[in-house]
């Protein structure tokens, strides 16, 4: 579930999909994706009627091969998408709340310019604190 997941949040704007082949040879996707779930990974999927609809997951990074939302080696960054079709229900938002009290400590992540999905992240405590690219590092602090 994970790796299609993966697909869903790099192809996230409906006028730019670059496909799930071109993904998973894309060097990012080993880097989010591979050898999940490793130790320290943490990862919730969603069910309806026993089929996975959606999926949120966590890995730590490094400064020397951080990921798009890395703020520091002791902070994880939150991935997070919903297969088309299941989008706009609450699911994500329920996802993101279950990673968030699974969480001790803070999470980052990145958001793209122009993703709606910003909005939700605010609602639930993640704040700017920097650019990587066209996007924006999000940090959600837990005290
Ligand atoms: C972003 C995503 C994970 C949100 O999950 P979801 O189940 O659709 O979202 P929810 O139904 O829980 O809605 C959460 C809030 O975000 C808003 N929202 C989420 N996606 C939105 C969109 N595409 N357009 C407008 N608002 C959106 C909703 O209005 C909602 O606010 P509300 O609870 O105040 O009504 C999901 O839409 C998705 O997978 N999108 C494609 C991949 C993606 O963008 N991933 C994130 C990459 S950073």
């Amino acid at each position: 579930m994970l790796e299609r997941v993966f697909v869903i949040t790099a192809d996230w704007n409906p006028a730019n999909v670059k496909g799930d082949a071109f993904w998973r040879a894309d060097p990012t996707f080993d880097q989010y994706v591979g050898g999940f779930p490793r130790e320290t990974d943490r990862g919730f999927v969603a069910e309806v009627n026993g089929e996975p609809v959606g999926m949120v997951w966590s890995r730590y990074f490094t400064a020397d091969a951080p990921g798009y939302g890395f703020v520091s080696a002791g902070i994880p960054e939150l991935g997070i998408g919903i297969v088309d079709g299941f989008r706009g229900r609450g699911i994500g938002r329920g996802l993101i709340e279950t990673m968030i009290a699974a969480t001790p400590g803070d999470l980052s992540l990145s958001v793209e310019d122009g993703n709606p999905a910003i909005g939700l992240y605010r609602s639930v405590g993640f704040e700017p604190v920097g650019r990587f690219g066209q996007a924006t590092t999000m940090l959600r602090r837990a005290s």
